[in-house]
């Protein structure tokens, strides 16, 4: 089995006819083309052609780039400050808050449950390798949740223990997203009155991650935070989790980011000089755009098989829907967790309205340390599952996965399957890579901007004016 990141359209051949197939294939190496050239162009200094705009490619060189940073300069370089901080951070504090919202959060989650212990946050400091929990917020205006955090962070709690103490990433490129900006006021507050003696020490348990302009930079020089990384302007929010926004929180987890950094600088390598038979990235792009135009299937049902991979379809999610949902076009996004969503969606999906293209996500089956179905005695047989008794638990979710294959393509509906060798940093980052450079290219190939979000923007907008009573 190759190391990379696999994509198979077998189960969808059907519906690939031959002759549409192919020059919606050339039409995705022509769109490959453009996204490659916009990084020349976004690197040129010439002015950027008002088609073009916003033009965020800075994510496709990203990774690469880092990684010769950090072999050049090495403790100096943006990765090697990013690890120091977060080295420091982590020894001091024994709960990270990350605060954030869209691609300042969903990068971070998905790295964390994906990568971490399934039960992180119950484990004790020592079973965490000294690793600090991790709560998310900033990402809602949720009142019983910010105040049920505030009470789990300082009830009764001592900020001398480390067990105890917390300290707070607060991450926005703009700076001046409204959910992040009262979360961090909030959590400011009372990280101040928990550090009440110490205020320098509460001082250095804030690292803000923002643009290089805007009101959280301007707040951050005035605090004199020791810290603030910087979210490049030339890498959109939901391009962003290679930049401090995904790596800092991964680094303070202790996900190996130089792997995750390898990971994605070769998913790159690969989407700009492979076949289009070794490039899943253009083959997830045809395949999907085929189905969408010539088969209507028009909602993406990202199926991820296992816990661990939910939150890299919210991700993705966010990712599709934001990049190409414009121009009253788009395929619609849906992530499922299988088998969890057999006994809920999966009717749906086998008989009902036939617009859902499902791309399973998975991590090839590895039955080293696995759970196995144990044996009762023939008295406790009741439940019939001794004839299964041994069977590693991935057995019976690959077992899962074929029959629903099989029973999908039985009344012809497509799938189609989006493999991972292992689940670790490496191919995670390659698959987060893989994702962001098909989306652009489905972009491209639509002629829809990818870049951009401005019904998003109008929101905000709408919110401000309301709130302000303007
Ligand atoms: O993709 C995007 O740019 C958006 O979803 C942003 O990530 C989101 O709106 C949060 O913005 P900011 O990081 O500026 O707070």
């Amino acid at each position: 089995m190759s190391n990379q990141v696999r994509y198979s359209a077998t189960a969808a051949a059907a519906q690939l006819q031959a002759g549409h197939f192919d020059h919606v294939r050339e039409n995705v190496l022509a769109a490959r083309d453009e996204v490659i050239a916009d990084v020349a162009l976004a690197n040129s200094g010439e002015p950027i052609p008002k088609e073009k705009q916003p033009l965020d490619a800075g994510f496709i060189e990203l990774p690469q780039d880092l990684l010769a940073d950090l072999d050049a300069q090495g403790g100096d370089s943006l990765l090697g400050r990013i690890q120091t901080a977060a080295n420091a951070f982590a020894a001091q504090v024994d709960r990270m808050l990350v605060l954030g919202i869209g691609g300042s959060y969903m990068g971070a989650r998905a790295l964390f449950e994906a990568l971490c212990h399934p039960y992180h946050n119950e484990l004790p400091r020592a079973q965490r390798n000294g690793v600090p929990r991790l709560s998310f917020e900033g990402n809602n205006v949720d009142s019983d949740a910010v105040s049920g955090l505030l009470d789990l962070i300082t009830t009764g709690k001592n900020s001398a223990e480390i067990s105890d103490r917390w300290g707070i990433v607060v991450i926005s490129k703009s700076g001046g997203t409204l959910e992040t900006a009262v979360a961090f006021r909030l959590f400011r507050e009372a990280l101040e009155n928990f550090y009440g003696n110490n205020a320098a020490e509460a001082t250095q348990l804030v690292i803000p991650v923002t643009g290089e302009t805007g009101k959280l930079r301007d707040f951050s020089k005035q605090r004199g935070y020791p810290v603030t990384f910087p979210i490049p302007d030339g890498v959109g929010g939901r391009f962003s989790v290679f930049t401090a926004v995904g790596l800092l929180p991964a680094a303070v987890l202790g996900i190996d980011i130089r792997q995750l950094l390898q990971g994605a600088a070769d998913a790159t390598e690969s989407f700009r000089t492979a076949d289009y038979d070794d490039n899943p990235a253009l083959q997830y792009t045809a395949v999907s755009h085929h189905l969408e135009v010539e088969h209507g299937l028009n909602i993406r049902v990202l199926s991820t098989w296992g816990k661990r991979l939910e939150a890299i379809g919210l991700w993705y999610d966010q990712l599709l829907a934001e990049s190409l949902g414009k121009d009253n076009r788009g395929a619609t996004p849906l992530t499922g967790v299988n088998t969890r969503d057999l006994h809920s969606r999966g009717q749906q999906h086998q008989e009902g309205t036939l617009d859902k293209l499902i791309t399973n996500l998975y991590v090839a089956r590895d039955d080293s340390g696995a759970v196995r179905v144990p044996s009762a005695g023939d008295d406790w047989n009741q439940d019939d599952l001794n004839k299964y008794a041994g069977k590693p638990l991935p057995e019976v979710l690959e077992a899962a996965l074929q029959g629903t294959n099989q029973a999908y393509a039985d009344v012809n509906r497509p799938t189609t399957d989006l493999v991972l060798p292992k689940l670790d940093a490496y191919h995670i980052g390659a698959l987060l890579q893989i994702l962001m450079l098909a989306t652009v290219t489905e972009g491209r190939l639509l002629k829809i901007n990818p870049y951009g979000q401005p019904g998003v923007e109008d929101y905000k907008r709408n919110m401000n004016a309301i709130l302000s009573g303007d």
